[in-house]
């Protein structure tokens, strides 16, 4: 019954250790090309951001010129841990994947294509 026991606890660390290593690689994966608005951070900010930075609202962020004159503060808000204020998007969270590829994009020297 121990054996057992040690077997199936063993099994579990197993399955989390793997399972947690898959999440890494998803998540942390070194992007290796460039990263440019159109190709990457366009769709990025259309899904998650423009509901309420649409054009014409109080901060648009519906083109490359928005959103490259803007990325400081979107650097700073969507790297806020959950339930700091003024965390974007509102009352959601990006993926550390999506959070990647706006931090790379600067390093890359913010390129539209
Ligand atoms: C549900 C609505 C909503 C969504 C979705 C949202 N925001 Fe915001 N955002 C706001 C509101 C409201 C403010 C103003 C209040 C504040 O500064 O926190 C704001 C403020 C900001 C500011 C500061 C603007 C300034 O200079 O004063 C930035 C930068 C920002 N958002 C970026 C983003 C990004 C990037 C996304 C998508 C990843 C996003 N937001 C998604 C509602 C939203």
């Amino acid at each position: 019954m121990k054996k057992l026991l040690f077997i199936v606890s063993a099994a579990a660390m197993l399955i989390a250790c793997e399972s947690r290593t898959y999440e890494e690689i998803s998540d942390n994966t070194p992007i290796t090309e460039t990263v440019t608005y159109t190709k990457d951070v366009k769709n990025i900010v259309d899904n998650n951001c423009i509901g309420c930075h649409s054009a014409g609202s109080f901060k648009p962020l519906t083109t490359y010129n928005d959103v490259k004159t803007n990325i400081d503060g979107i650097l700073d808000r969507i790297q806020r841990a959950n339930g700091v204020p003024g965390k974007m998007p509102q009352g959601g969270s990006l993926s550390q994947s999506q959070i990647n590829i706006f931090i790379k994009w600067k390093a890359d020297g913010l390129v539209e294509n």
